[in-house]
C-alpha cells in the first residue's frame, strides 16, 4: 500500500511530552477511505472530489484552514451527513454513505467541535447515554450493566470528573465540559475515535490531560483522527497528517514532509 511503508521508520518529532510508543512496525490496509467524495451545501463544494484514506492502528491529523471541509468528512464518516457523491469504504465494504445508527456496528466513536452534551443532565447520565441510546437490545446482549458501570468508574477517573459525577452538565466549566465530551467517546469502547478539535480552549493542564487520554488509545492500537489547528500538538500525537484545502486534498503523508509542503506552507501556515 502506497504510504504505509514509508512510515514504518518513522520517529515522532520531538515537541513536548510524546506518547513514548514505538511507532507500528506493520500496517494493514486503510480502515476507512473514502473515494471521489461530493458534500455540498447550497451549491458550495464543502467535499469536493476527496479520495483519502485513514490507516488502521495510526494517529492521523485531519488540518485545514477554517471551512476546508474537515468537520463535514467527519460528518459523512460518521453518519451526521449524506454526500452527494462518492463511495466510502470501512473495512472492506463499500457504500455510498453510513447511517449512524451503524456506528455502533462499525465501532466508531466521535466527539463533535460544538459539544454535544444534555445539559440538564448529570455528569454519569451524560457518560451512559451514548452506549445506551442507540440500540439497547444489542447494547444490553453485548456489554452487560455492571460492565457499563465498570467502565463508567474508569472513565470518571480518567477524565478527572468523580467529584461531578452528579452535576448537571450545564455546571461544569468549559475545560471538565471538554473533558466530559471525551469522556463520552470513551465510553464506546470503539476502534476508531474521531476528535473534532478536542483541545480547544483548554488550559495547559487539561490539554495534557486530553493528551494522556488520546496516548492510551494509541497504546491499545486504536485508529484515531484529530482535528486541530495547533502545529505542535499535531507534531506531537500524530503519524500521518492529511492537508484539505476548499474540500480537496492539498498534501498527506509524514508529519515532517507535510509540514515543509510548500503548498501547505503557503496556503494553510501562512509561512
Ligand atoms: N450545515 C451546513 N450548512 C451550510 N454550510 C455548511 C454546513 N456545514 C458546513 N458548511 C460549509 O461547508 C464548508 C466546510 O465546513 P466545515 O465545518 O467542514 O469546515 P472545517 O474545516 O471543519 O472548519 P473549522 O476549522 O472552522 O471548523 C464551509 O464553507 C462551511 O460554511
Ligand atoms: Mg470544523
Amino acid at each position: 500500500m502506497k504510504k504505509v511503508k514509508d512510515i514504518l521508520n518513522f520517529n515522532k518529532l520531538q515537541s513536548g511530552m510524546t506518547c513514548d510508543i514505538t511507532p507500528p512496525t506493520s500496517y494493514g490496509l486503510d480502515i476507512i477511505s473514502v473515494k471521489h467524495l461530493t458534500k455540498q451545501f447550497m451549491g458550495i463544494k464543502a467535499i469536493d472530489d476527496l479520495t483519502v484514506g485513514i490507516p488502521q492502528a495510526m494517529t492521523v491529523g485531519l488540518i485545514g484552514g477554517n471551512g476546508s471541509g474537515k468537520t463535514t468528512l467527519v460528518n459523512i464518516l460518521t453518519g451526521m451527513l449524506r454526500p452527494e457523491a462518492g463511495e466510502i469504504t470501512v473495512r472492506d465494504k463499500k457504500r455510498t454513505h453510513i447511517k449512524s445508527a451503524e456506528l455502533r456496528k462499525y465501532r466508531i466513536a466521535r466527539t463533535f467541535q460544538d459539544g454535544r452534551l444534555i445539559e440538564q443532565m448529570s455528569v454519569e447520565d451524560n457518560l451512559l447515554l451514548p452506549v445506551t441510546e442507540n440500540d439497547l437490545i444489542d447494547s444490553i446482549k453485548e456489554v452487560s450493566i455492571s460492565d457499563y458501570k465498570d467502565r463508567l468508574e474508569k472513565v470518571l477517573e480518567m477524565t478527572s470528573l468523580i467529584p461531578h459525577r452528579k452535576k448537571n452538565a450545564e455546571e461544569l466549566s468549559y475545560g471538565l465540559r471538554k473533558l466530559l465530551e471525551v469522556g463520552r467517546v470513551l465510553m464506546q469502547d470503539a476502534d476508531i475515535y474521531f476528535f473534532d478539535e478536542p483541545f480547544s480552549g483548554l488550559f495547559p493542564e487539561i490539554v495534557e490531560q486530553v493528551c494522556e487520554i488520546i496516548c492510551g488509545l494509541q497504546r491499545q492500537g486504536k485508529t484515531i483522527v484529530i482535528i486541530e489547528h495547533n502545529m505542535s500538538l499535531i507534531r506531537r500525537l500524530c503519524d500521518y497528517i492529511i492537508v484539505l484545502n476548499h474540500g480537496k486534498l492539498l498534501a498527506e503523508g509524514k508529519p515532517e514532509d507535510v509540514l515543509q509542503n510548500k503548498a501547505v506552507q503557503e496556503s494553510y501556515l501562512g509561512m
